[in-house]
């Protein structure tokens, strides 16, 4: 992990209050899927680095997906291209979708963000994804995700792709054995990590899951970030820039 000087080559809006920011690619830097970086604000007012995961990572450019939360992605939102930002990454311990033979990568909203550069890097692996939003001007990364794996959108309202929860046509189609996950790699909001941990058709499949806490330094260093894990020693707090950010999930204390 290094500090780099990146420069912005692209920084547009994709969705209603989402946005995509490519940046230059640093020489020999290959992050792994699921890693994330730090980007360092030009106001000196927001004194705390942004954490987002690493959306793609191809040829010279990486590509950063993000929603307008506060301040600080609203200033990210203004940058043009040109513009040179200090960016730590890569970070955290990433995921390999290669270690299985047929993963389903699943992300909700803005966890969607995740999956291209693991779907990417999946040489071996055949992944299908299901993708879940609220409604059709929230999708993203639709059709980068449809060009790298077989993908399946889901949007709440049925204004795109098939009408319901994300976890419940995932559930469907398992059960009806229209998809055979060896495992599942999701990212997403909380409450989908719960459904995900109680419902049965799952049961049998390894789940892993990306955390998002809120974040100081994002090495490890200040602790803001733990979360509660079982281990085989007992219950313990890790830290999810560091330790994580991807867990097994029926390790995680939800
Ligand atoms: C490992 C990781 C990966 C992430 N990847 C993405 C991504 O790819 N796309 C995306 O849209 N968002 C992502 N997030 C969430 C993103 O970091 C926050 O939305 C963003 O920091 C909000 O900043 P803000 O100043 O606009 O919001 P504010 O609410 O004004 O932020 C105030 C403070 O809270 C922190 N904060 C607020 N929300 C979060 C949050 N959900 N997670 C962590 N810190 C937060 C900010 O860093 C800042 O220090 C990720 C978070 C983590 C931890
Ligand atoms: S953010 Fe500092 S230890 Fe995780």
């Amino acid at each position: 992990m290094n500090d780099f000087l990146l420069t912005v080559l692209r920084n547009e809006r994709v969705a209603d209050g989402i946005y995509e920011m490519t940046l230059s690619r640093p020489e020999g830097v290959q992050p792994k899927g699921a890693q994330f970086l730090h980007i360092e604000l030009k106001d000196g007012g927001r004194i705390l680095r942004r954490p987002f995961c690493v959306c793609d990572c191809e040829g010279e450019e990486i590509t950063v997906c993000y929603a307008l939360v506060g301040a600080g992605t609203r200033e990210l939102a203004s940058y043009k291209p040109g513009e040179k930002l200090k960016v730590l990454l890569p970070l955290g311990n990433g995921w390999d979708a290669d270690a299985f033979e047929r993963p389903v990568l699943l992300g909700g909203g803005m966890g969607s963000a995740v999956l291209p550069l693991v779907a990417r890097l999946a040489k071996k692996a055949r992944p299908t994804a299901y993708l879940g939003f609220a409604d059709k001007g929230k999708a993203v990364l639709t059709e980068r995700m449809s060009a790298l794996c077989p993908t399946v959108v889901c949007t709440d309202n049925g204004s795109l792709g098939r009408k319901g929860y994300v976890t419940e046509i995932l559930a469907r189609d398992v059960r009806e054995g229209k998809v055979r996950p060896d495992a599942i790699f999701c990212c997403g909001p909380e409450i989908i990590y719960k459904l995900l941990a109680k419902e049965p058709a799952f049961a049998d499949i390894p789940v892993f899951v990306s955390l998002e806490k809120r974040m100081g330094c994002g090495v490890g260093a200040c602790l803001v970030c733990t979360c509660g894990v079982r281990t085989k020693e007992g219950e313990k707090n890790l830290r999810v820039c560091a330790d994580g950010s991807v867990f097994d999930l029926r390790e995680v204390i939800l």
